[in-house]
């Protein structure tokens, strides 16, 4: 699976959903996750987020690892999120501080 991470958080761009063959993507108004039980590994979200918040999970760092869980947990509670919308209005300020 892939997982969204905490560069996400403040962000919340939604470029990630419009590629999305299998609408994994579950969400509040902070930020998204990725359903493990849907997503294909296709990879497609990965290039459209302009914080590089989405992550193959085998590629996850040591420190990286809590949001395979956090992702498969939180999946489960939200909505499911296909409609791109608006990024959050701290977005640029967080994507500066991200080096992005
Ligand atoms: Fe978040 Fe990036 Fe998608 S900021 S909503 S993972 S495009």
């Amino acid at each position: 699976t892939h997982v969204v991470t905490d560069h996400c958080e403040q962000c919340r761009y939604t470029e990630c959903v419009t590629v999305c063959p299998v609408a994994c993507f579950r969400g509040d108004g902070e930020r998204l996750f990725i359903d493990p039980d849907l997503c294909v590994d296709c990879g497609a979200c990965v290039p459209m987020c302009p914080v590089h918040a989405i992550v193959d999970s085998f590629d996850l760092e040591d420190d990286q690892q809590i949001w395979l869980d956090v992702n498969a947990r939180r999946s489960k509670e939200l909505p499911t999120v296909r409609e791109r919308a608006m990024p959050l209005p701290t977005a640029a300020e967080r994507r500066a501080s991200l080096g992005h």
